[in-house]
Protein backbone atom coordinates (compact mmCIF):
# COMPACT_ATOMS: atom_id res chain seq x y z
CA UNK A 1 0.00 0.00 0.00
CA UNK A 2 1.79 3.45 -1.21
CA UNK A 3 2.54 5.42 1.87
CA UNK A 4 -0.65 7.80 2.24
CA UNK A 5 0.97 11.51 3.27
CA UNK A 6 -2.32 12.67 3.83
CA UNK A 7 -3.51 10.42 6.52
CA UNK A 8 -5.08 12.64 9.58
CA UNK A 9 -4.00 9.69 12.05
CA UNK A 10 0.05 10.10 13.47
CA UNK A 11 2.29 7.40 12.48
CA UNK A 12 2.27 4.83 14.79
CA UNK A 13 5.67 3.88 13.20
CA UNK A 14 6.38 0.95 16.30
CA UNK A 15 3.59 -1.19 15.65
CA UNK A 16 4.02 -4.73 14.58
CA UNK A 17 1.41 -4.13 11.90
CA UNK A 18 3.23 -1.36 10.39
CA UNK A 19 2.92 -2.14 6.68
CA UNK A 20 6.30 -2.56 4.47
CA UNK A 21 6.09 0.68 2.02
CA UNK A 22 5.48 2.64 5.41
CA UNK A 23 8.54 1.10 7.08
CA UNK A 24 10.86 1.76 3.77
CA UNK A 25 9.70 4.77 3.71
CA UNK A 26 11.02 5.35 7.56
CA UNK A 27 14.47 3.26 6.61
CA UNK A 28 14.97 5.91 3.30
CA UNK A 29 13.75 8.99 5.08
CA UNK A 30 16.57 11.37 6.68
CA UNK A 31 16.02 11.73 10.46
CA UNK A 32 15.38 14.64 11.94
CA UNK A 33 12.12 15.73 9.64
CA UNK A 34 9.24 13.81 11.30
CA UNK A 35 10.69 14.05 14.80
CA UNK A 36 13.42 16.42 16.22
CA UNK A 37 16.81 14.90 16.71
CA UNK A 38 19.17 16.27 19.30
CA UNK A 39 21.68 18.73 18.28
CA UNK A 40 22.80 20.18 21.28
CA UNK A 41 25.81 20.57 19.42
CA UNK A 42 25.44 21.64 15.62
CA UNK A 43 27.74 22.27 12.67
CA UNK A 44 26.43 23.22 10.14
CA UNK A 45 28.59 22.89 6.74
CA UNK A 46 28.04 24.84 3.12
CA UNK A 47 29.76 23.15 0.73
CA UNK A 48 30.54 23.78 -3.06
CA UNK A 49 31.52 20.94 -5.67
CA UNK A 50 32.85 21.46 -8.65
CA UNK A 51 33.44 18.05 -9.97
CA UNK A 52 29.97 16.08 -10.56
CA UNK A 53 31.39 12.78 -10.10
CA UNK A 54 33.81 13.85 -6.97
CA UNK A 55 30.61 15.74 -5.39
CA UNK A 56 28.57 12.19 -6.12
CA UNK A 57 31.31 9.92 -4.01
CA UNK A 58 31.53 12.46 -1.44
CA UNK A 59 28.05 12.59 -0.55
CA UNK A 60 27.26 8.61 -1.06
CA UNK A 61 30.06 7.67 1.00
CA UNK A 62 29.00 10.11 3.81
CA UNK A 63 25.24 8.89 3.39
CA UNK A 64 26.34 4.97 4.01
CA UNK A 65 28.97 5.68 6.59
CA UNK A 66 27.51 8.07 8.61
CA UNK A 67 23.75 8.64 8.18
CA UNK A 68 21.19 6.97 9.95
CA UNK A 69 17.57 6.50 8.71
CA UNK A 70 14.64 8.13 10.16
CA UNK A 71 13.11 4.34 11.45
CA UNK A 72 17.03 4.01 13.22
CA UNK A 73 16.60 7.22 14.68
CA UNK A 74 13.51 6.64 16.21
CA UNK A 75 14.63 3.07 17.35
CA UNK A 76 17.24 4.56 19.27
CA UNK A 77 14.99 7.39 21.02
CA UNK A 78 12.98 4.37 21.97
CA UNK A 79 16.13 2.39 23.35
CA UNK A 80 17.36 5.80 25.02
CA UNK A 81 13.73 5.98 26.91
CA UNK A 82 13.54 1.70 28.03
CA UNK A 83 17.59 1.90 28.99
CA UNK A 84 19.46 4.91 28.51
CA UNK A 85 21.26 3.69 25.98
CA UNK A 86 22.95 6.47 24.00
CA UNK A 87 22.01 7.05 20.68
CA UNK A 88 24.92 7.83 17.34
CA UNK A 89 25.07 11.66 16.62
CA UNK A 90 22.68 12.79 13.21
CA UNK A 91 24.45 13.66 9.98
CA UNK A 92 21.66 15.58 7.68
CA UNK A 93 22.20 16.47 3.73
CA UNK A 94 20.33 18.87 2.10
CA UNK A 95 20.99 19.55 -1.75
CA UNK A 96 20.39 23.25 -2.99
CA UNK A 97 18.93 23.56 -6.59
CA UNK A 98 22.47 24.80 -7.53
CA UNK A 99 23.65 21.57 -5.93
CA UNK A 100 21.66 19.04 -7.91
CA UNK A 101 22.71 21.01 -11.06
CA UNK A 102 26.36 20.30 -10.24
CA UNK A 103 25.46 16.62 -9.46
CA UNK A 104 24.38 16.39 -13.04
CA UNK A 105 20.99 16.91 -13.22
CA UNK A 106 19.42 19.06 -16.02
CA UNK A 107 17.23 21.91 -15.69
CA UNK A 108 14.64 19.58 -17.51
CA UNK A 109 15.12 17.29 -14.46
CA UNK A 110 14.91 19.92 -11.72
CA UNK A 111 11.40 20.86 -13.03
CA UNK A 112 10.35 17.52 -10.98
CA UNK A 113 10.79 19.43 -7.95
CA UNK A 114 6.94 20.76 -7.77
CA UNK A 115 8.29 24.33 -5.44
CA UNK A 116 9.20 27.06 -7.81
CA UNK A 117 10.53 28.98 -4.90
CA UNK A 118 13.26 26.05 -4.24
CA UNK A 119 14.11 25.93 -7.81
CA UNK A 120 14.55 29.55 -7.55
CA UNK A 121 16.81 29.46 -4.45
CA UNK A 122 16.50 32.07 -1.11
CA UNK A 123 19.25 34.70 -3.64
CA UNK A 124 16.02 35.28 -5.83
CA UNK A 125 12.92 35.97 -3.36
CA UNK A 126 14.90 38.56 -1.59
CA UNK A 127 12.03 41.07 -2.77
CA UNK A 128 9.17 38.41 -2.05
CA UNK A 129 9.88 38.25 2.09
CA UNK A 130 12.23 42.02 2.25
CA UNK A 131 15.18 40.02 3.04
CA UNK A 132 18.49 42.35 2.89
CA UNK A 133 20.23 42.50 -0.54
CA UNK A 134 22.26 39.66 -1.13
CA UNK A 135 25.52 42.03 -1.14
CA UNK A 136 24.50 42.68 2.33
CA UNK A 137 24.92 38.61 3.38
CA UNK A 138 27.51 36.86 4.68
CA UNK A 139 30.26 36.30 2.37
CA UNK A 140 29.85 32.85 2.68
CA UNK A 141 25.72 32.97 1.30
CA UNK A 142 26.57 35.33 -1.03
CA UNK A 143 28.45 32.25 -3.00
CA UNK A 144 26.87 29.03 -4.48
CA UNK A 145 26.21 26.63 -1.97
CA UNK A 146 25.81 23.16 -3.40
CA UNK A 147 25.08 21.46 -0.46
CA UNK A 148 24.50 22.00 3.22
CA UNK A 149 25.95 19.21 6.05
CA UNK A 150 24.63 18.95 9.30
CA UNK A 151 26.30 17.16 12.52
CA UNK A 152 24.63 17.19 15.94
CA UNK A 153 24.85 15.35 19.06
CA UNK A 154 24.30 15.84 22.52
CA UNK A 155 27.50 16.09 23.13
CA UNK A 156 30.45 18.48 21.46
CA UNK A 157 33.23 15.54 21.06
CA UNK A 158 31.65 13.27 18.86
CA UNK A 159 30.21 16.50 16.34
CA UNK A 160 33.82 17.54 16.69
CA UNK A 161 35.22 14.35 15.55
CA UNK A 162 32.65 13.27 13.03
CA UNK A 163 32.89 16.83 11.23
CA UNK A 164 36.48 16.08 10.90
CA UNK A 165 36.23 12.64 10.00
CA UNK A 166 33.69 13.77 7.03
CA UNK A 167 35.65 17.00 5.84
CA UNK A 168 38.81 14.38 5.64
CA UNK A 169 36.76 12.88 3.26
CA UNK A 170 35.68 15.92 1.21
CA UNK A 171 37.35 15.95 -2.62
CA UNK A 172 40.45 18.16 -3.49
CA UNK A 173 37.83 19.75 -5.97
CA UNK A 174 35.33 20.85 -3.17
CA UNK A 175 34.86 24.03 -1.10
CA UNK A 176 33.77 24.54 2.15
CA UNK A 177 32.42 28.04 1.72
CA UNK A 178 31.26 28.42 5.41
CA UNK A 179 30.02 26.80 8.61
CA UNK A 180 27.98 27.55 11.85
CA UNK A 181 28.17 26.12 15.01
CA UNK A 182 25.03 25.75 16.92
CA UNK A 183 24.81 25.47 20.98
CA UNK A 184 21.71 25.02 22.80
CA UNK A 185 20.32 27.24 25.92
CA UNK A 186 18.55 26.26 28.53
CA UNK A 187 16.78 28.22 31.04
CA UNK A 188 17.02 26.96 34.60
CA UNK A 189 13.94 24.86 34.68
CA UNK A 190 15.68 22.64 31.92
CA UNK A 191 13.84 24.10 28.37
CA UNK A 192 15.45 24.84 25.63
CA UNK A 193 15.39 28.59 24.98
CA UNK A 194 16.44 31.64 22.45
CA UNK A 195 18.74 34.56 22.33
CA UNK A 196 15.86 37.13 23.75
CA UNK A 197 15.42 34.21 26.66
CA UNK A 198 12.41 33.07 25.84
CA UNK A 199 11.32 29.21 25.50
CA UNK A 200 11.80 27.98 22.08
CA UNK A 201 10.70 25.12 20.08
CA UNK A 202 7.77 24.01 22.29
CA UNK A 203 5.06 24.11 19.65
CA UNK A 204 5.63 21.75 16.26
CA UNK A 205 3.17 19.72 14.30
CA UNK A 206 3.67 16.00 15.55
CA UNK A 207 3.16 12.99 13.03
CA UNK A 208 3.90 10.66 15.47
CA UNK A 209 1.56 8.68 17.59
CA UNK A 210 3.70 8.19 20.68
CA UNK A 211 4.79 12.54 20.44
CA UNK A 212 0.80 12.68 19.81
CA UNK A 213 0.11 11.15 22.29
CA UNK A 214 1.93 12.77 25.42
CA UNK A 215 0.06 15.77 24.17
CA UNK A 216 -2.91 17.38 25.92
CA UNK A 217 -4.96 17.83 23.58
CA UNK A 218 -8.71 19.87 24.11
CA UNK A 219 -8.39 22.64 22.50
CA UNK A 220 -5.33 22.02 19.97
CA UNK A 221 -5.06 19.19 17.81
CA UNK A 222 -1.20 18.69 17.46
CA UNK A 223 -1.15 15.83 15.43
CA UNK A 224 -0.53 16.62 11.68
CA UNK A 225 -0.48 14.52 8.47
CA UNK A 226 2.94 13.70 6.61
CA UNK A 227 2.11 15.86 3.74
CA UNK A 228 2.85 18.93 5.82
CA UNK A 229 6.38 18.15 5.25
CA UNK A 230 7.05 15.33 2.77
CA UNK A 231 6.82 14.96 -0.71
CA UNK A 232 8.10 12.32 -3.30
CA UNK A 233 11.98 11.88 -3.72
CA UNK A 234 11.95 13.26 -7.35
CA UNK A 235 15.15 11.19 -8.60
CA UNK A 236 14.70 8.65 -5.78
CA UNK A 237 14.05 5.11 -7.17
CA UNK A 238 10.25 4.93 -6.22
CA UNK A 239 7.95 7.85 -5.94
CA UNK A 240 5.54 5.71 -3.25
CA UNK A 241 7.99 5.03 -0.71
CA UNK A 242 11.34 7.08 -0.74
CA UNK A 243 10.55 10.71 0.17
CA UNK A 244 12.21 14.17 1.10
CA UNK A 245 11.94 17.42 2.42
CA UNK A 246 12.51 20.97 1.21
CA UNK A 247 14.81 22.66 3.65
CA UNK A 248 14.97 26.45 4.75
CA UNK A 249 18.37 27.65 5.98
CA UNK A 250 18.31 31.36 7.20
CA UNK A 251 20.64 32.71 9.66
CA UNK A 252 18.83 35.59 11.64
CA UNK A 253 21.24 37.65 13.98
CA UNK A 254 19.68 38.87 16.95
CA UNK A 255 20.28 42.31 18.45
CA UNK A 256 19.71 41.40 21.88
CA UNK A 257 20.54 44.48 23.63
CA UNK A 258 17.57 46.76 21.00
CA UNK A 259 15.42 44.11 22.40
CA UNK A 260 15.28 44.37 25.64
CA UNK A 261 15.62 48.24 25.78
CA UNK A 262 12.32 47.56 23.75
CA UNK A 263 10.55 45.39 26.27
CA UNK A 264 11.79 48.18 29.26
CA UNK A 265 9.87 50.83 27.17
CA UNK A 266 7.00 49.02 26.27
CA UNK A 267 6.73 47.99 29.94
CA UNK A 268 7.48 51.85 31.12
CA UNK A 269 4.77 53.28 28.41
CA UNK A 270 2.05 51.02 29.61
CA UNK A 271 2.71 52.18 32.85
CA UNK A 272 3.36 48.26 34.00
CA UNK A 273 4.82 47.22 37.39
CA UNK A 274 6.36 44.81 39.36
CA UNK A 275 5.56 41.10 37.75
CA UNK A 276 3.72 43.09 34.88
CA UNK A 277 6.60 44.29 33.18
CA UNK A 278 7.28 40.94 32.06
CA UNK A 279 3.79 40.97 29.98
CA UNK A 280 5.42 43.47 27.56
CA UNK A 281 8.02 41.05 26.21
CA UNK A 282 5.10 38.37 26.05
CA UNK A 283 2.72 40.96 24.02
CA UNK A 284 5.38 40.88 21.30
CA UNK A 285 6.55 36.95 21.48
CA UNK A 286 3.05 35.63 22.40
CA UNK A 287 4.79 33.37 25.24
CA UNK A 288 6.31 34.75 28.93
CA UNK A 289 9.75 33.95 28.66
CA UNK A 290 8.69 30.13 30.66
CA UNK A 291 6.83 29.58 27.85
CA UNK A 292 3.44 30.68 29.33
CA UNK A 293 1.38 31.69 26.78
CA UNK A 294 -0.17 35.32 27.01
CA UNK A 295 -3.64 34.73 25.58
CA UNK A 296 -3.79 32.12 28.58
CA UNK A 297 -2.92 34.06 31.37
CA UNK A 298 -1.72 37.25 32.66
CA UNK A 299 0.97 36.12 34.34
CA UNK A 300 4.02 33.53 34.07
CA UNK A 301 4.22 30.82 35.67
CA UNK A 302 2.26 27.49 36.77
CA UNK A 303 3.86 23.82 34.90
CA UNK A 304 4.71 22.61 32.01
CA UNK A 305 5.07 24.82 29.01
CA UNK A 306 1.89 24.49 27.27
CA UNK A 307 0.59 24.22 23.62
CA UNK A 308 -3.11 23.23 24.09
CA UNK A 309 -4.67 26.52 23.16
CA UNK A 310 -6.08 28.63 20.90
CA UNK A 311 -6.99 32.59 20.44
CA UNK A 312 -10.63 31.96 19.57
CA UNK A 313 -11.27 33.80 22.78
CA UNK A 314 -8.64 35.99 22.23
CA UNK A 315 -9.82 39.73 20.41
CA UNK A 316 -6.17 40.76 20.73
CA UNK A 317 -7.09 41.95 24.59
CA UNK A 318 -4.99 39.39 25.56
CA UNK A 319 -2.10 38.46 23.16
CA UNK A 320 -2.12 41.10 20.42
CA UNK A 321 -2.49 39.69 16.76
CA UNK A 322 0.84 40.86 16.15
CA UNK A 323 2.80 38.47 18.60
CA UNK A 324 5.29 36.22 17.09
CA UNK A 325 3.18 33.21 17.65
CA UNK A 326 0.21 34.56 16.74
CA UNK A 327 1.34 35.72 13.14
CA UNK A 328 3.03 32.79 12.81
CA UNK A 329 0.21 30.16 13.66
CA UNK A 330 -3.09 31.84 14.56
CA UNK A 331 -4.18 28.51 15.23
CA UNK A 332 -7.16 28.40 12.70
CA UNK A 333 -8.10 24.80 11.45
CA UNK A 334 -8.16 25.77 7.60
CA UNK A 335 -4.17 27.09 7.90
CA UNK A 336 -2.84 23.56 9.38
CA UNK A 337 -1.15 23.07 6.12
CA UNK A 338 0.70 26.59 6.88
CA UNK A 339 2.78 25.00 9.70
CA UNK A 340 6.38 23.82 9.07
CA UNK A 341 8.26 21.79 11.41
CA UNK A 342 10.92 23.92 13.27
CA UNK A 343 14.62 22.81 13.89
CA UNK A 344 16.59 25.47 14.20
CA UNK A 345 19.48 26.39 16.90
CA UNK A 346 20.80 29.22 18.95
CA UNK A 347 24.76 30.20 17.76
CA UNK A 348 27.15 32.18 19.66
CA UNK A 349 28.86 32.33 23.02
CA UNK A 350 27.27 35.19 25.87
CA UNK A 351 28.85 35.37 29.27
CA UNK A 352 25.45 36.75 30.63
CA UNK A 353 22.38 34.52 31.64
CA UNK A 354 19.90 35.55 28.72
CA UNK A 355 16.55 34.16 30.98
CA UNK A 356 17.42 36.78 33.88
CA UNK A 357 16.47 40.65 34.39
CA UNK A 358 19.94 42.07 33.96
CA UNK A 359 19.99 45.22 32.22
CA UNK A 360 20.11 45.58 28.63
CA UNK A 361 23.58 47.39 28.82
CA UNK A 362 24.94 44.28 29.59
CA UNK A 363 23.11 42.37 26.69
CA UNK A 364 24.80 41.64 23.48
CA UNK A 365 23.72 43.52 20.44
CA UNK A 366 25.18 41.13 17.49
CA UNK A 367 27.58 37.66 17.01
CA UNK A 368 24.57 35.87 18.57
CA UNK A 369 21.29 34.41 16.90
CA UNK A 370 19.42 31.90 15.33
CA UNK A 371 20.52 29.66 12.63
CA UNK A 372 16.87 28.90 11.89
CA UNK A 373 15.68 26.02 9.84
CA UNK A 374 12.80 24.04 9.06
CA UNK A 375 11.37 21.05 6.86
CA UNK A 376 8.41 21.98 5.04
CA UNK A 377 6.46 20.33 2.06
CA UNK A 378 6.34 23.36 -0.12
CA UNK A 379 8.73 26.54 0.79
CA UNK A 380 6.37 28.92 -0.90
CA UNK A 381 3.23 27.71 1.03
CA UNK A 382 4.88 27.55 4.49
CA UNK A 383 8.04 29.20 5.16
CA UNK A 384 7.81 32.36 2.83
CA UNK A 385 3.42 32.35 3.21
CA UNK A 386 4.66 32.80 7.30
CA UNK A 387 7.09 35.19 6.36
CA UNK A 388 5.50 37.40 3.86
CA UNK A 389 1.76 36.94 4.22
CA UNK A 390 1.86 37.00 7.96
CA UNK A 391 5.12 38.03 9.51
CA UNK A 392 5.62 41.00 7.19
CA UNK A 393 2.22 41.92 6.97
CA UNK A 394 0.80 45.06 8.86
CA UNK A 395 -3.05 43.81 8.11
CA UNK A 396 -2.60 40.67 9.27
CA UNK A 397 -6.16 39.44 10.47
CA UNK A 398 -7.12 42.94 10.76
CA UNK A 399 -6.32 46.39 9.47
CA UNK A 400 -2.88 47.92 11.15
CA UNK A 401 -2.49 45.20 13.86
CA UNK A 402 1.77 45.59 12.85
CA UNK A 403 4.36 43.77 11.83
CA UNK A 404 5.75 40.58 13.54
CA UNK A 405 8.01 42.47 16.27
CA UNK A 406 9.93 39.62 16.60
CA UNK A 407 10.56 38.81 12.29
CA UNK A 408 8.78 41.01 10.45
CA UNK A 409 10.70 42.67 7.75
CA UNK A 410 9.93 45.62 5.79
CA UNK A 411 8.97 49.15 6.62
CA UNK A 412 7.15 49.52 9.67
CA UNK A 413 5.34 52.76 9.12
CA UNK A 414 1.90 52.36 10.67
CA UNK A 415 1.19 53.14 14.22
CA UNK A 416 0.09 50.14 16.35
CA UNK A 417 -1.76 50.42 19.97
CA UNK A 418 -1.14 47.75 23.11
CA UNK A 419 -3.76 46.41 25.35
CA UNK A 420 -3.18 48.25 28.91
CA UNK A 421 -4.58 46.16 31.19
CA UNK A 422 -4.94 41.96 30.47
CA UNK A 423 -8.09 41.20 28.49
CA UNK A 424 -9.61 44.40 29.02
CA UNK A 425 -10.39 46.96 26.15
CA UNK A 426 -8.53 49.68 26.93
CA UNK A 427 -5.54 50.22 24.59
CA UNK A 428 -2.29 52.27 25.00
CA UNK A 429 -2.30 55.27 22.29
CA UNK A 430 -1.13 54.88 19.20
CA UNK A 431 2.89 54.09 18.77
CA UNK A 432 5.26 53.55 16.70
CA UNK A 433 5.83 49.63 16.12
CA UNK A 434 8.83 48.15 17.78
CA UNK A 435 12.03 48.50 16.19
CA UNK A 436 13.41 45.89 14.04
CA UNK A 437 15.94 43.47 16.59
CA UNK A 438 16.46 40.15 14.45
CA UNK A 439 18.48 41.08 10.92
CA UNK A 440 18.91 37.62 8.05
CA UNK A 441 22.36 37.71 6.95
CA UNK A 442 22.34 34.55 4.22
CA UNK A 443 20.62 31.48 4.03
CA UNK A 444 19.81 29.05 1.31
CA UNK A 445 16.79 26.41 -0.05
CA UNK A 446 17.60 22.52 0.23
CA UNK A 447 16.21 19.69 -0.17
CA UNK A 448 16.68 16.87 1.82
CA UNK A 449 16.96 14.14 0.09
CA UNK A 450 16.03 10.17 0.55
CA UNK A 451 18.66 8.06 1.80
CA UNK A 452 17.79 5.72 -1.50
CA UNK A 453 18.75 8.56 -3.95
CA UNK A 454 21.98 9.32 -1.78
CA UNK A 455 23.14 5.82 -1.72
CA UNK A 456 22.75 5.36 -5.25
CA UNK A 457 24.42 8.56 -6.23
C1 LIG B 1 7.50 30.03 17.88
C2 LIG B 1 11.28 32.96 18.69
C3 LIG B 1 12.16 33.09 13.92
C4 LIG B 1 8.04 30.73 13.12
C5 LIG B 1 8.46 30.79 18.52
C6 LIG B 1 8.60 30.96 19.94
C7 LIG B 1 9.65 31.78 20.17
C8 LIG B 1 10.20 32.13 18.88
C9 LIG B 1 10.19 32.25 21.51
C10 LIG B 1 7.68 30.33 21.01
C11 LIG B 1 8.02 28.91 21.28
C12 LIG B 1 7.08 27.92 20.65
O1 LIG B 1 5.87 28.18 20.60
O2 LIG B 1 7.56 26.90 20.19
C13 LIG B 1 11.84 33.24 17.46
C14 LIG B 1 13.02 34.06 17.27
C15 LIG B 1 13.27 34.09 15.93
C16 LIG B 1 12.24 33.29 15.28
C17 LIG B 1 13.78 34.77 18.38
C18 LIG B 1 14.37 34.77 15.17
C19 LIG B 1 15.53 35.07 15.67
C20 LIG B 1 11.08 32.52 13.29
C21 LIG B 1 10.88 32.48 11.85
C22 LIG B 1 9.71 31.85 11.63
C23 LIG B 1 9.19 31.45 12.93
C24 LIG B 1 11.84 33.06 10.81
C25 LIG B 1 9.01 31.57 10.32
C26 LIG B 1 9.00 32.39 9.32
C27 LIG B 1 7.59 30.30 14.34
C28 LIG B 1 6.47 29.39 14.49
C29 LIG B 1 6.31 29.20 15.86
C30 LIG B 1 7.34 29.98 16.52
C31 LIG B 1 5.63 28.77 13.37
C32 LIG B 1 5.27 28.32 16.55
C33 LIG B 1 3.97 29.02 16.69
C34 LIG B 1 2.93 28.11 17.27
O3 LIG B 1 2.68 27.05 16.70
O4 LIG B 1 2.35 28.48 18.28
N1 LIG B 1 9.46 31.53 17.90
N2 LIG B 1 11.40 32.80 16.24
N3 LIG B 1 10.04 31.89 13.90
N4 LIG B 1 8.09 30.62 15.57
FE1 LIG B 1 9.70 31.76 15.91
Amino acid sequence: MPVDLNNAQPLAWDSATLDRDTKEMLDNLQPNILRAHVREHLSVLFIRFNDSADGRRFLREVATTHMKSARRHLEEVRDFARSGRRGTPYVGIGVSKAGYRDLGHSVEELRLFGDRVFRDGMKRRVAEVNDPAVTEWEAAYQREIHVVLLIGDAEAAPVARLRDEILGRLPESARVLGEESGQGMRNPAGDGIEHFGYVDGRSQPLFLADEVEREPRKRWNPAFPLANVLVADPFAPSRDRHFGSYFVFRKLEQNVRAFKEIERDLADSLGLEGADRDRAGAMLVGRFKDGTPVTSKAKAGGGPVANDFTFDSDDGAKCPFSGHIRKTNPRFEDIRHVLMARRGQTYGERADQPWDDAPPETRPSAEVGLLFMAFNSSLENQFEFTQRDWANNADFLNPATGHDPVIGQGDRDIKVTFPKVWGKPEVSLPQGQVAQTVTMLGGEYFFMPSLAYLRAL
